[in-house]
């Protein structure tokens, strides 16, 4: 995909009518929240940012994490002006939030693990929760099942190689459902888990080969669309606002968007850019 828009400049960003949102990833998670935000609020400019020279967040450690995530979305911040942000992380939300909310003056939307919603769902109260191996650990992850699951019996499977996997199918290669039904046996298999949060924003791409694989009688959570509400109400946009362009920006060259335009373009997104960090 070639680069066809320039960035804005700060004098364009200040007199611009339009509500503009960044959301960012360390990857291909950002267009499964985008997605959904898309669905509510097409005419949202939104500003996509993957940390891909980063990439993958769930096994970096937390203070080189919360570092990367101040700079990267700072230096965005400044550059794009934009009037909300979504951290469409899991394992970055449930860490960087607080330090940027006392840093910037525009709201942040965190995706954190859908606990409440699950906990509400389940009968059994036997609740999966697949994340990346950072976010399954995390003190705020246990800290929500604290407040919102303390009677359930949380089963946490923390997987990389399912974040690897969401990123080769957007590049368009199979799914090896094979592995992937070995990573979820333990839930699989589980006789009375009934409910499975998807807590990492890669793991909804997977959707379907998830649904698949899953017994039917286990519901799969996951807040793309909780998230896409809540930007809602706070960037409710004007009625005769025009559909806009979207941006996704890399902080690497090295990533095959190339292979990824067919997604890409089903979401309106026709561009990409380099943004060294
Ligand atoms: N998409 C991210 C999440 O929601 C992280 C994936 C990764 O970089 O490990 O946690």
């Amino acid at each position: 995909m070639q680069s066809t828009l320039d960035s804005p400049t700060l004098t364009e960003t200040k007199n611009r009518s339009a509500a503009r949102a960044l959301i960012f990833d360390s990857g291909v998670g950002a267009l499964s929240v985008f997605a959904e935000i898309n669905k509510l609020q097409p005419q949202l400019e939104c500003i996509l940012a993957l940390d891909n020279a980063r990439f993958p967040y769930g096994v970096m450690n937390e203070s080189d994490l919360l570092e990367r995530v101040i700079l990267v979305v700072g230096k965005l911040i400044g550059q794009y002006q934009p009037n909300l942000c979504v951290i469409a992380c899991n394992t970055a939300s449930t860490l960087v939030l607080d330090e940027l909310r006392k840093r910037y003056d525009i709201p942040f939307v965190g995706v954190v693990p859908a606990i409440k919603p699950a906990a509400a769902n389940s009968k059994t109260q036997t609740i999966g929760l697949l994340a990346t191996p950072a976010t399954v650990n995390r003190s705020y992850t246990n800290i929500l099942i604290q407040d919102f699951a303390p009677e359930s019996e949380i089963l946490r499977l923390g997987s990389s190689e399912l974040v690897y996997m969401a990123e080769r199918k957007l590049r368009g290669e199979p799914v090896d459902l094979v592995l992937l039904e070995e990573i979820l046996s333990p839930f699989i298999e589980h006789p009375t888990l009934d409910t499975l949060v998807l807590a990492c924003t890669h793991f909804p791409l997977l959707h379907e080969e998830i649904r698949q694989l899953m017994p039917e009688r286990i519901a799969i959570l996951d807040c793309g669309a909780a998230i896409a509400q809540r930007v809602r109400s706070l960037l409710p946009l004007v009625e005769d606002q025009q559909l806009r362009n979207h941006q996704l920006l890399l902080t690497s060259e090295d990533m095959d968007i190339g292979a990824m335009r067919a997604y890409c373009s089903s979401l309106g997104i026709n561009s990409a850019e380099v943004f060294k960090c």
